[in-house]
């Protein structure tokens, strides 16, 4: 037994290796232990230089570690080693299941410790220079899971499609025919549509059209999960600022 067990729950951010928080690099950097998800850059693993690291996510649809085993490897391992990084994509409290984790480990008393990151749903679309909101435009945003626990499209799309807001869809992928449909019924087949895949990273690909074509698009360019699905008219806007955005530089203001 190890009483210097202790959790750090940590959001590695969307994918870009420098959109992680100052705060998560300084946890790694003292985690004895990593265990970490799919999702996450690889190259964040770097910060982490005395810890063991294990991937315990899903690959290629496979997932070798139930949450269950999950739950118990966070609480072994804190025992064992002392400090534990469950380090996973976005942040861990957005479909992230690391709120499950932490119940699990509150179960043993073993302090934790939750370290935010920048979630893919708003950082993604950024990126690309949509913005989920604008006066005028959509004065709110929906994040909604494509895909429920029971493996359901989300009751809430059909509500957020009756609204003006901008819809986010996470894990929609698989059910994109069935979120047209939902479209199409509330007469949105014209509303813009954007799908992010890899957002952030050096293999970001994105496809642009309107509910009526999306589907003809993501054929096209073969886009698949990870992707973020943007309905709304704030991605008309994206052009303008993607193309403001890519006039500056801001790497003078980093140190060197
Ligand atoms: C289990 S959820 C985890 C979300 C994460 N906690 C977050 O805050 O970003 C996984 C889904 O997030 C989305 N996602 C995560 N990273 C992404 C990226 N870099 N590009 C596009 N979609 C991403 C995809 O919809 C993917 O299926």
């Amino acid at each position: 037994m190890n009483d210097k067990a202790r959790v750090t729950l940590i959001g590695a951010g969307p994918g870009d290796p420098e959109l992680i928080t100052v705060k998560a690099v300084n946890a790694l950097a003292e985690a004895d232990i990593v265990l970490f998800d799919s999702l996450i850059n690889i190259e964040l693993l770097n910060y982490a230089v005395k810890a063991i690291k294990i991937n315990v996510g899903k690959r290629k649809g496979y997932q070798p570690y139930s949450q269950d085993t999950i739950n118990e490897l966070i609480v072994e391992n804190a025992f064992k080693y002392g400090h534990v990084v469950r380090l996973k994509g976005g942040d861990p409290f957005i479909f992230g299941r690391g709120s499950e984790e932490l119940d699990y480990v509150n179960n043993f008393e073993i302090p934790f410790t939750i370290i935010p990151g920048i979630s893919s749903s708003l950082a993604v679309p950024a990126n690309v220079g949509i913005p989920l909101t604008k006066r005028g435009i959509a004065a709110s945003f929906w994040v909604i899971t494509g895909c429920t626990s029971k493996k359901e499209i989300s009751e809430d799309i059909k509500i957020a499609a009756q609204s003006t807001a901008t819809l986010v869809i996470l894990m929609g992928m698989h059910k994109l025919k069935e979120i047209i449909s939902v479209l199409l019924e509330n007469d949105l087949g014209n509303k813009p549509v954007a799908i992010i895949q890899n957002g952030t990273t050096t293999n970001e690909k994105t496809g642009v059209g309107t509910v009526n074509n999306i589907m003809a698009i993501v054929t096209l360019k073969k886009l698949a999960s990870p992707a973020i699905i943007v309905i709304g008219d704030v991605v008309k806007e994206r052009h303008r600022l993607k193309e403001f955005c890519e006039n500056i530089s801001y790497k003078h203001l980093l140190p060197a």
